[in-house]
C-alpha cells in the first residue's frame, strides 16, 4: 500500500480552509493508502504560543481529526513531539538545506517581513516538515496549495540526501485538491483564509456555532453586481463562496450558477450558511463526545507508539548514511 503523511499545526482554531484543503481529503484517502496524520506541535512553536492554550489546541485538533472521520484502525494519528525522531531528522535535514533556499520560502517571507525578532525556527521550519514526510517513506502528501513550495523543497532535500549519502528516501509528491485548494478570507477574498488572521470574521472554524456561521457568511465581502457568477479576477468574494458551496455539496460551479440565476446574494448566502452549518453539525457532535474521553488518549498513545516504531528505523538509516554515532542495526 502506498503511504500518505500530512500534518496540521495546533496553532489556533481549525478553519473551514483547513477542512476543505486538507482534512476532507484525508478522510477519503484512508481507505486506499497507509496513512499517517500528525499534530505538528513543534512547528507551531516557531511563533510565540501560550503554553496552556497550546496544550488545549493540541487536544482539540486531535479530537477534530477523529470527528471529521479519521479512523484510528485505518490511520495512525499522533503528536509530533511524542515521536523524537522528527526533531532529530529535522536537525540532520537542516544540515542538508541551504540558508538561501530557506529564505526563499514565501511562508517564511510572509511571517518574518517587518518583524524585529524572528525565531530561527521559522527559517528552519521546512527541513522539519521534510523530516515529518521523509521518515515514513511517504509517497503522497495531501495539502492545500499554500504548502506546495514546502513539498517541493522536501523533494529537493530528499534527492540531495540520496545522492550525497545513500539512496534511502522515497521522493514524495504533493496531492493538492482540484477544488478548494485555497479557501480565501471572508473579509479580504484576495487573501488566504487563515487561523492566524486577527479578524475573526475572516474565517469560519469547525467549532463555530450556527449563529456565528450565519453571521460570518452574511457579512462576507462580495461585490455590488448582485450576480452569482464565478469570476476569480473581478468577483473574488462570490467566487470563493461558490467554491466553498461547490466542494461541500458536490454540485458543480456551473450548476450553482444556474440554480442562482436571477436570485440575489442574500438567498445564496443563506443557503450556503445552511450548507456549512449542516456539514459541521455532525462533526461538532462527535467532537464533543471525544474531546474529554480517555479513548482519545489511548488513540494518541497507540499512534505515537506506531509512529515511533516506523520513524526510529528511518532515523537509524539516516544516521548510518551520514556516519553519526556507532553502526548498529
Ligand atoms: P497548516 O497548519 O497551516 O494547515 C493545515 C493544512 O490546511 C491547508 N490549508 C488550507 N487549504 C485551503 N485553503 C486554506 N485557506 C488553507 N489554509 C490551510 C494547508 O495547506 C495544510 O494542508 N506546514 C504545514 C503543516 C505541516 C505539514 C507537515 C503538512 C508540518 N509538517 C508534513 C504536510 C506534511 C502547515 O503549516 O499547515
Amino acid at each position: 500500500m502506498k503511504k500518505i503523511f500530512s500534518g496540521i499545526q495546533p496553532s489556533g482554531s481549525v478553519t473551514l480552509g483547513n477542512y476543505i484543503g486538507a482534512m476532507k481529503q484525508f478522510v477519503d484517502l484512508q481507505n486506499d493508502y497507509h496513512c499517517y496524520f500528525c499534530i505538528v506541535d513543534q512547528h507551531s512553536i516557531t511563533v510565540p504560543q501560550d503554553k496552556v492554550q497550546l496544550r488545549k489546541n493540541i487536544r482539540s485538533l486531535a479530537a477534530l481529526y477523529l470527528a471529521v472521520g479519521i479512523d484510528p484502525s485505518k490511520s495512525t494519528l499522533f503528536i509530533q513531539s511524542e515521536v523524537p525522531a522528527h526533531a532529530q531528522a529535522g536537525w540532520m535535514l537542516q544540515c542538508v538545506a541551504y540558508i538561501g533556499e530557506l529564505e526563499r520560502m514565501t511562508q517564511y517571507k510572509d511571517k518574518s517581513t517587518g518583524k524585529e525578532a524572528v525565531a530561527a525556527g521559522l527559517l528552519t521550519y521546512p527541513p522539519l516538515m521534510a523530516a515529518d514526510i521523509l521518515l515514513y517513506k511517504t509517497d503522497l502528501v495531501p495539502v492545500g496549495e499554500d504548502q506546495k513550495q514546502h513539498i517541493e523543497l522536501t523533494r529537493d532535500l530528499a534527492e540531495r540526501f540520496n545522492k550525497k549519502y545513500n539512496d534511502i528516501f522515497t521522493i514524495p509528491e504533493p496531492r493538492i485538491p482540484k477544488d478548494g485548494a485555497r479557501v480565501m478570507s471572508l473579509v479580504d477574498p484576495t487573501k488566504k483564509m487563515s487561523k492566524s488572521d486577527p479578524n475573526q470574521k475572516s474565517f469560519i472554524t469547525l467549532l463555530d456555532d450556527p449563529k456565528q456561521i450565519v453571521k460570518k457568511i452574511k457579512s462576507a465581502v462580495t461585490d455590488s453586481e448582485g450576480i452569482v457568477k464565478f469570476d476569480k479576477e473581478s468577483k473574488p468574494g462570490i467566487s470563493n463562496l461558490l467554491s466553498i458551496y461547490s466542494v461541500l455539496t458536490n454540485k458543480t460551479i456551473s450548476e450553482l450558477e444556474v440554480e442562482y440565476e436571477g436570485k440575489g446574494y442574500g438567498d445564496f448566502k443563506s443557503d450556503l450558511a445552511e450548507v456549512v452549518v449542516n456539514t459541521l453539525a455532525p462533526i461538532q457532535e462527535r467532537y464533543y463526545q471525544i474531546i474529554e474521553s480517555e479513548e482519545l488518549d489511548r488513540i494518541l498513545d497507540e499512534g505515537a507508539e506506531r509512529a515511533n516504531a516506523v520513524a526510529s528505523k528511518m532515523l537509524k538509516k539516516m544516521e548510518n548514511a551520514m556516519g553519526l554515532g556507532r553502526k548498529r542495526k
